[in-house]
């Protein structure tokens, strides 16, 4: 094989609940990227469509992983990169985290499949150092992995699949202004108290369990979060009334994606789930922030060939 070219979803991080440590992966939107193999055992980035990031392989993420992983196996040739972005950096949505994984499932196909998925997320968490200067797994494994994803170990790494039941559909709307990860990550509190540590395991505990079990109530019951959203969503334009407005309009639960400023909603089915998009565009469109909106199912498979 000399070329390929792979699709790899966005994802939302922390599903409320579960900061760092839970993840699912989005079926309609997600980046493209072309690998074609070169003799010249180098990395060079020669087409980014959709974003102004930097061609230098060492300074993107996806030369950063590229480069690591054709040393890593000693390969024998190199590699000329094309990445369509379809969705912006600093959405929350994983940007930095689909070009990380889908370079790590793309050159691992090229490289006959050395590497599973466990060692894949491994090299994808080195694109996230480089992108926010932490190795957050929960993107990475749920855009390579697919579904939901629990980070149940950061040392040594474990990544859990957790089923996915097949009625549930995300909203997400995107208020255009850009959060950094690494800005996001300060808000966060270092240290919390054992009473909300415990009120978040438990949810954490809840939202796995009704998901094994396609508990929607239960499911809906559990996207609390205590550790980030009370800092983050004051970085979130009308995030309150958001939530408002989409629990009103029957969404199951609601939460900030990732680092934001995207939100997310999970639902019970498309119709419920197109409801809540439009009760969630009321508020931005009565506020004139300019937004995008999206409504997609979540991605069993993950990133993949196309
Ligand atoms: N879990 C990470 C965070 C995801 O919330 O900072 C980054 O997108």
């Amino acid at each position: 094989m000399n070329q390929i070219k792979v699709f790899a979803p966005a994802t939302v991080a922390n599903v409320s609940c579960g900061y760092d440590a839970m993840g699912f992966a989005l079926s309609e939107l997600g980046d493209d990227m072309v690998f074609t193999k070169t003799d010249t055992k180098t990395v060079s980035i020669i087409e980014i469509h959709g974003a102004n990031l930097p061609f230098e392989a060492d300074k993107n993420v996806v030369g950063v992983v590229a480069k690591l992983m054709l040393k890593d196996s000693n390969a024998d040739f190199g590699l000329d990169i094309k990445i369509y972005k379809n969705f912006m950096p600093g959405s929350g949505l994983g940007s930095s985290a689909a070009s990380a994984a889908g370079t790590a499932y793309a050159v691992n196909q090229l490289l006959s499949s050395k590497y599973n998925n466990l060692q894949l997320t491994k090299f994808a968490m080195q694109g996230e150092v480089a992108a926010c200067g932490s190795a957050i797994a929960d993107n990475v494994a749920a855009c390579i992995y697919g579904g939901f994803i629990l980070v149940r170990s950061y040392d040594p790494l474990d990544i859990v699949s957790i089923p996915t039941p097949s009625e549930l559909v995300a909203t997400i709307i995107h208020p255009q202004i850009e959060i950094k990860t690494e800005d996001a990550r300060k808000v966060v509190p270092e240290t919390i108290s054992l009473k909300t540590a415990i009120a978040q395991w438990a949810n954490v505990g809840g939202l796995i369990s009704g998901l094994y079990a396609s508990d929607f109530d239960l499911i809906g019951n559990s996207l609390i979060d205590y550790v980030a959203e009370p800092k983050r969503k004051l970085l979130i334009p009308h995030f309150n009334e958001v939530k408002k407005a989409a629990l009103n309009a029957g969404a199951l639960g609601i939460g900030i994606s990732g680092s934001g400023p995207s939100i997310f909603a999970l639902n019970k089915g498309m119709f419920a789930a197109k409801q809540v998009a439009e009760a969630m565009d009321g508020v931005y469109d009565a506020s004139g922030i300019a937004y995008n909106i999206y409504v997609s199912r979540i991605s069993k498979k993950g990133v993949h060939v196309i």
